[in-house]
């Protein structure tokens, strides 16, 4: 192993600095955890699936042989995350050889494979032994999808990264974010914390957009889903552990 190569493996951020990425200081701690279960919550292009596909690389590198997973709500989306992966890859110059590579897969010569799947519960159960599960856009995926893909890390004790910006306060991601508990490290980056987007596109967007609208795509707040009736505030308050059932337990299914 060249020193370079040596230096990348124990250190993800100057493997970032490798592929041409100088990390955000969220994306440095973010590469420089340890953590097993991570949630990112951040504006419209901070920079999230950049960190995550550096994550996934660096797991198949480095830590092989790992079975990287990668979802989102959309296979297309999946893709996407999967090509700058991929392209991040291409530009290590086959620091470990491709054994076979498609559009949705890249097996690694150390035994290592990175898989893109589509965001069906159904298709995504039977894979063990995972390394690390990333959930891109997470907080439009289907709470079906996050129980397929969890049970996976059970005897792999694999990491697993949900990241997105905000959709509504309903579903697994709003819920692990406020109720998930201190195993989750979190970490929160608006569009004002992005050395990348300019303040005077952010006014810009801020006069145009609806201020719910505008907020949830770059202030990373979670807001009551605008079509319905009722707001989950007024769901939270309308339930009571006092009242009782007029006809006893329901069970479905
Ligand atoms: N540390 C960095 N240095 C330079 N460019 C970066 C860095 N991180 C991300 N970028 C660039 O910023 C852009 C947005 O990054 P990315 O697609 O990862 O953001 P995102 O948060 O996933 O966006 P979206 O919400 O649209 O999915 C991309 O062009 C990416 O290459
Ligand atoms: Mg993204």
């Amino acid at each position: 192993m060249l020193l370079d190569d040596f230096v990348a493996a124990l250190d993800p951020v100057a493997f970032a600095r490798r592929v041409g990425i100088e990390p955000d200081a969220w994306q440095r701690d973010l590469l420089r955890s340890n953590a097993e279960r991570m949630l990112l919550l951040c504006s419209r292009q901070a920079g999230k699936s950049t960190v995550a596909a550096l994550l996934g690389l660096h797991t198949a590198l480095y830590h092989a042989p790992a079975l990287v997973l990668l979802a989102c709500p959309a296979l297309r989306q999946a893709q996407e995350i999967f090509k700058s992966l991929v392209g991040f890859y291409g530009k290590l110059g086959q620091t470990v050889p491709t054994e076979s590579e498609s559009a949705l897969k890249l097996e690694l010569t150390n035994g290592s494979r990175l898989l893109a799947l589509p965001g069906v519960a159904q298709t995504t159960r039977g894979y063990g032994n995972v390394g690390l599960v990333i959930l891109d856009e997470a907080a439009q995926i289907d709470d079906a999808l996050y129980d397929a893909l969890a049970p996976s890390l059970a005897v792999s004790r694999g990491r697993i990264i949900l990241l997105s910006t905000p959709f509504g306060r309903r579903g697994i991601f709003h819920r692990l974010w406020t109720e998930g508990g201190t195993q989750w490290y979190r970490v929160k980056v608006t569009a004002a914390d992005c050395p990348r987007i300019p303040a005077a596109f952010l006014e810009e967007q801020r006069a145009i957009m609806p201020s719910w609208s505008y907020e949830q795509e770059f202030g990373c707040v979670f807001h009551d889903d605008q079509l319905s009736a009722f707001t989950f505030a007024d769901v939270q308050a309308a339930l009571s552990a006092d009242v009782v059932p007029l006809f006893g337990e329901v069970v479905c299914g």
